[in-house]
C-alpha cells in the first residue's frame, strides 16, 4: 500500500465515489439503534462516522486497525464531530482481534478481510465471528467493478489486468480465496441467512469538480504506475485519455458516464 499520508490523501479524494454506495450497504443491514458494532480495518474511519449515525446516540462503533497513522488521522476526524461520543478507535490486528467472545451485536469490513491480496480469507472471517454475539451479524464489502473508460473496454480490460487487485490472480491464487466467492466461506463458518447484495455508484457528466478530482484519482489509484505488462500503445492510449491535460481527456467528454461497485456480502451468527 502507498505510504500513509498518499493513502490519506487518495481515500479523502476517492470517498465521493465510494460513500453513496457504503451509505446505502449501511441502510441495508438495518443496524439496530443502541447497537455496539465492529469496523474492522476501519481505515482512516470515514464509515466508523455513517455506522455511528446509523446506531444512534445510544449505539456504539469501535474502529480497529494496524496503523497507528490512520487512526491518528481518525480520531482527529472524530473528535471534530458530533458523533464522537459515539466512536473509539482501538489499534489492532483482525487475525487476533484484542476483544472477548461475543463482545458486539454486528461486525462491518469494507475493503479488508477477504480483500483481493489476502491468502486465506477464512482465517481473518473466523475471528471476526468468534466476538459477534450469538443472533449478530457479520457484513463483508469489498470493490467488485468498474467501468470508467467507456467506449475502451479493451484497454481498460487490459489495464486493469496489471493492477494490484488482479494481480494475484495472474501469480494463481485460488479463485475459492476471490472475493466474491464469499458466500462459500460463511457457508464454510456455519453462518446463516447468508446473503449478497451490489452496490453501484453510476456517474454521469457533468461532474462536479469534486467527482472529477475522485475520478482522476481513481485513474492514478488503479493504473498510475506504469506497469512491465502495459505496453507501450496502451500506456500512451492510457496518458492520452486519464491525464487531464491531455486535449483527449475523457472526463472532458460531455456525455461521460462511468460506473463503480461495491459487493457486500452478510450472514448471521447462528443463536
Ligand atoms: C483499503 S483500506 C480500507 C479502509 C476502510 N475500511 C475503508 O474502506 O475506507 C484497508 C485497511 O485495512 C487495514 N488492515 C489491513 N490488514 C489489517 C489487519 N490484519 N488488521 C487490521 N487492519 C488491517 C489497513 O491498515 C487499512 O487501513
Amino acid at each position: 500500500m502507498a505510504d500513509s499520508n498518499s493513502y490519506i490523501t487518495m481515500a479523502l479524494k476517492a470517498n465521493p465515489i465510494r460513500e453513496p454506495m457504503l451509505r446505502e450497504a449501511i441502510e441495508t443491514l438495518k443496524l439496530a439503534p443502541g447497537s455496539m458494532g465492529l469496523d474492522a480495518g476501519c481505515g482512516i474511519g470515514l464509515q466508523a462516522l455513517l455506522l455511528a449515525e446509523a446506531v444512534g446516540p445510544s449505539g456504539h462503533v469501535t474502529g480497529l486497525d494496524t496503523s497507528r497513522e490512520f487512526l491518528q488521522y481518525a480520531q482527529k476526524i472524530v473528535e471534530s464531530s458530533p458523533l464522537s461520543g459515539r466512536i473509539t478507535y482501538k489499534e489492532g490486528d483482525v487475525n487476533k482481534l484484542p476483544f472477548d467472545n461475543n463482545t458486539f451485536d454486528w461486525v462491518w469490513s469494507v475493503d479488508c478481510v477477504g480483500y483481493p491480496t489476502e491468502e486465506n480469507p477464512l482465517l481473518k472471517l473466523k475471528e471476526l465471528t468468534r466476538v459477534v454475539k450469538p443472533g449478530g451479524s457479520v457484513a463483508i464489502l469489498g470493490w467488485s467493478s468498474q467501468m470508467l473508460l467507456p467506449g475502451h473496454p479493451l484497454l481498460e480490460a487490459r489495464l486493469n489486468a496489471t493492477c494490484s487487485s488482479y494481480l494475484p490472480y495472474i501469480k494463481e491464487k485460488k479463485p475459492k480465496s476471490n472475493f466474491l466467492n464469499a458466500l462459500g466461506w460463511f457457508r464454510e463458518l456455519g453462518l446463516e441467512d447468508s446473503k449478497s447484495r451490489t452496490f453501484v455508484n453510476e456517474i454521469n457528466a457533468p461532474l462536479s469538480d469534486e467527482m472529477r478530482t475522485a475520478l482522476i484519482s481513481f485513474f492514478e489509484m488503479l493504473w498510475g504506475e506504469p506497469q512491465p505488462e502495459v505496453s507501450e500503445d496502451d500506456w500512451a492510449e492510457y496518458q492520452r485519455l486519464c491525464y487531464p491535460d491531455s486535449p483527449d481527456f475523457i472526463l472532458d467528454r460531455p456525455d461521460y458516464y462511468a460506473f463503480y461497485t461495491y459487493s457486500m456480502f452478510q450472514g448471521k451468527i447462528p443463536e
